[in-house]
């Protein structure tokens, strides 16, 4: 990939922020994006020739297809959805099934309609995109669904299989609705009581979907959502291919939504950190279930321009796919903001006191 800079309008410094990170004409660093944009500033950069950066592929993969997200707004909608169908609820009826069954054909709909396809059919996603709200229940819900169907599609999951994947999903913990919010959000270690409390949430979530015409396959999912592959899970402690497939998908989407979701007792952890804990637990899922993940992540996809922790920025230029943590990565500034006009290639799978800070753009 080419990267260049390109020369910015002066219009675009009317806004109060740095809409994108901006250079002067030898490439220097002047401001980076989201930085406050003073009036001192921007009579100098009124007076100056601005640059941005820009990859001559923006928006592009490498297979050049235009590079898709989940939509904003249809993802905003759903929570919206989710949570005026649930907020207040005890028993389920049919009618708060029959509504969620329509936000679930609008996520299969949009996964399978727009989101790029690579690498003989996997789909990818960027999550990061989707961390953007607060923690709750409901946008966590929505979360799981998303990634379990995509988790899903990777393993082979197609048309009714899909639906009840990702209906199961969604619900998952339904049954944490019993729980008081003083436990779900209590900032401190809970009590051996409280834990007790909180590992029924399975079980409750089984039961008020119970009088629903919904398949066992869905009523299961939510009931073994939290069993492990090893054994140690909960409430029935069952282990390997015992515990339904279904269920080890929606247990690793939930697990690493809850990993990269600030919560009441810590912050939330960085995607890549978060899929390097998930990848560390290997006793707790079915490997390949794992791979389907991490496949699915696409932490830093080719052509992403990324901080290192020295403080060079780069662009990706190939991602391992063993290890999506660590990409070969050139360098295009160095650590004081220069622009590097020769060639310097990091690999990250080498050179281990590097690791990828942020994604810059
Ligand atoms: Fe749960």
């Amino acid at each position: 990939m080419n990267v260049v800079l390109e020369k910015l309008p002066p219009g675009l410094f009317l806004q109060k922020l740095a809409p994108v990170d901006l250079f002067d004409t030898s490439g220097l660093l002047l401001l980076t994006r989201g930085q406050l944009i003073t009036d001192r500033i921007r009579e100098r950069l009124v007076r100056s020739e601005v640059y941005t950066l820009i990859s001559e592929k923006d928006h592009v993969n490498s297979s050049g297809t235009e590079l898709k997200t989940f939509s904003r707004d249809l993802y905003l909608d759903i929570v919206g959805s989710i949570w005026s169908i649930y907020h207040d609820t005890g028993l389920i009826t049919s009618e708060q099934i029959a509504q969620t069954m329509v936000l679930i054909e609008l996520i299969i709909e949009e996964i399978n309609g727009k989101w790029m396809y690579i690498d003989n059919d996997s789909l990818r996603v960027d999550l990061a995109s989707l961390k953007e709200h607060d923690y709750c229940t409901f946008v966590h819900a929505v979360n799981v669904a998303i990634l379990s169907t995509i988790i899903a599609r990777g393993l082979g999951y197609r048309g009714q299989r899909l639906r009840y994947l990702a209906m199961g999903a969604i619900l998952h913990d339904i049954g944490k609705i019993k729980v008081p919010c003083e436990i779900l959000n209590k900032p401190g270690l809970l009590s051996e009581k409280e834990l007790i409390i909180i590992k029924r949430h399975p079980i409750e979530g089984e039961k008020m979907l119970h009088n629903t015409d919904l398949s066992p396959i869905i009523l299961n999912s939510v009931r073994l959502h939290h069993e492990r592959w090893s054994g140690d899970g909960y409430p029935d402690g069952l282990s390997g291919s015992r515990i339904l497939l279904d269920a080890q998908i929606i247990a690793i989407a939930d697990v690493y939504d809850a990993l990269t979701a600030d919560r009441p007792y810590r912050k939330a952890l960085p995607p890549y950190h978060a899929l390097e804990v998930i990848l560390t637990m290997e006793k707790d899922f079915n490997p390949i279930v794992v791979t389907a993940f991490r496949n699915s992540l696409n932490l830093y996809p080719k052509d992403t321009l990324v901080t290192l922790n020295t403080g060079e920025i780069g662009v990706v230029v190939a991602v391992p796919t063993n290890f999506p943590t660590r990409p070969l990565v050139r360098l295009v500034f160095d650590c004081n903001g220069q622009y590097l006009d020769k060639e310097i290639y990091i690999d990250l799978m080498n050179e281990l006191t590097y690791f990828i800070k942020s994604p810059s753009v």
